[in-house]
């Protein structure tokens, strides 16, 4: 059986790890089962080192098979682009199955091109919703959805949404979630790194970590509009007087915050908010495990605070991720200034939400989703 996996942007390789190492177990163990050859296809969306390559290396994922080159662009550039360069790959490779994870334009882009010239396409983290249109991501979901043969979802909400859309429930295989897995295999790494220290937030023997609030923002919504960005702004300069802020900035954000003059003045020319480079991921899930607590708009790292139970606060009005609020220790505050310096204050205070894991998010959705390929290519 011959499987081409597709990843383009950041998010994406800690979906895919385990995959590659769950086929490479399966390949060891395969018998009486067909073996699996596997090609990784990169898009080359994201390409800076530090939100590419870097996971390359922390996530010990081979060299891709294919890159693409497709860069930055508007969207129907990147997705356009995709498709023309991913269709030669197919054409070339005849694969039995294309595997995407995620949201983001390449995800779109591949599972399109796949079935359109008969090739089945499966989707990891499939049925996630958040219910506004207004987000590329949301679009990108729904669509790459519909097409997709198999839909590996990661909770219950999904499979619910998935159904309400009319997807037959044969295709839809709830599996736990595939990011989890990165976590759990490398968290005990990522506790020997070096990151803090690096920081000035502990030294080498210390046993005591200075406390710190972990930041990334990158959606449109919050940087692309100045008066949104200005919102959260303000929140940062109270909170970042009770306790220091570290933000690895993504390139978009940091584009936004040198246009729209805001890095020069406060809190950023000050101690109180330290920007640096985004980091690889084993520096990340240390700078996680170790936060008071962890301000975010982004989808991944809900999921990883729920897992770790540290305090998230969803710089966002929706969540495609539902759990992490139900069950888990994520709070919605959006760019609603008052609400996030209160929320924050509450977690200072020692009243930060707790939660506990979801069902499945357990280290074994890979395997889980291989078995589930491998028997039904078998029928
Ligand atoms: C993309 C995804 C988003 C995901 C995020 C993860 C889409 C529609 N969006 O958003 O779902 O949450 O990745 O990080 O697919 N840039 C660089 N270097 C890079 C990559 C990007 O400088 O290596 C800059 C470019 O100016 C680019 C901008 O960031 O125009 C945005 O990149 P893009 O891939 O279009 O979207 P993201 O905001 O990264
Ligand atoms: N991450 C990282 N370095 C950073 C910021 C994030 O390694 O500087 C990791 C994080 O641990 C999570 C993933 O990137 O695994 C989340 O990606 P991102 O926020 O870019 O995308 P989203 O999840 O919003 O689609």
């Amino acid at each position: 059986m011959k499987i081409v996996s597709v990843v383009g942007a950041r998010p994406n390789f800690m979906k895919i790890a385990p995959l590659l190492r769950a086929i490479k177990k399966h390949n060891t163990h395969h018998a009486p089962q067909p073996t699996i050859e596997h090609l990784l296809v990169h898009t080359g969306q994201h390409y800076d080192y530090e939100m590419s390559q870097v996971f390359f290396q922390d996530l010990k994922i081979p060299e891709p098979d294919f890159y693409l080159n497709i860069g930055s662009g508007t969207h129907a550039q990147q997705t356009g682009k995709v498709m023309i360069e991913f269709e030669k790959v197919l054409f070339q490779e005849k694969p039995d199955l294309v595997l995407v994870v995620g949201d983001v334009n390449s995800t779109i882009a591949a599972a399109l091109t796949a079935v359109k010239v008969h090739i089945p396409a499966a989707h990891i983290e499939a049925g996630l919703r958040s219910f506004d249109r207004t987000m590329p991501e949301e679009i990108n979901r729904i669509v790459t959805d519909i097409v997709s043969d198999y839909l590996f979802t990661p909770s219950p909400d999904a499979d619910e949404n998935l159904k309400r859309e009319g997807i037959a429930k044969e295709k839809i295989f709830l599996v736990g979630d595939v990011m989890v897995d990165s976590l759990l295999h490398n968290k005990a790494r990522a506790s020997e790194s070096d990151i803090l220290e690096k920081l000035g937030l502990t030294t080498h023997h210390a046993s005591t970590i200075t406390p710190y609030t972990l930041l990334t923002l990158h959606r449109p919504s919050n940087v692309d509009s100045r008066d949104n960005l200005v919102k959260i702004v303000n929140a940062l300069k109270e909170v970042s007087q009770k306790i220091p802020i570290i933000f690895p900035a993504h390139p978009r954000t940091l584009k936004k915050l040198t246009e729209f003059e805001l890095l020069d003045s406060p809190p950023f020319a000050s101690d109180a908010v330290k920007v640096i480079d985004p980091t690889g991921y084993i520096d990340f899930l240390n700078l996680e495990m170790n936060a008071t607590f962890v301000m975010t708009d982004s989808g991944g790292i809900q999921e990883e605070t729920t897992v770790l139970d540290i305090p998230c606060l969803t710089l966002r009005n929706t969540t495609e991720r539902p759990i992490t609020v139900s069950q888990g220790s994520n709070i919605l505050v959006w760019n609603d200034t008052q609400k996030i310096i209160e929320e924050s204050l509450k977690i200072l205070d020692g009243k930060g939400k707790k939660g506990s894991c979801p069902g499945l998010w357990d280290g074994r959705t890979a395997e889980r989703i291989v078995q589930i390929v491998i028997s039904r290519q078998e029928i």
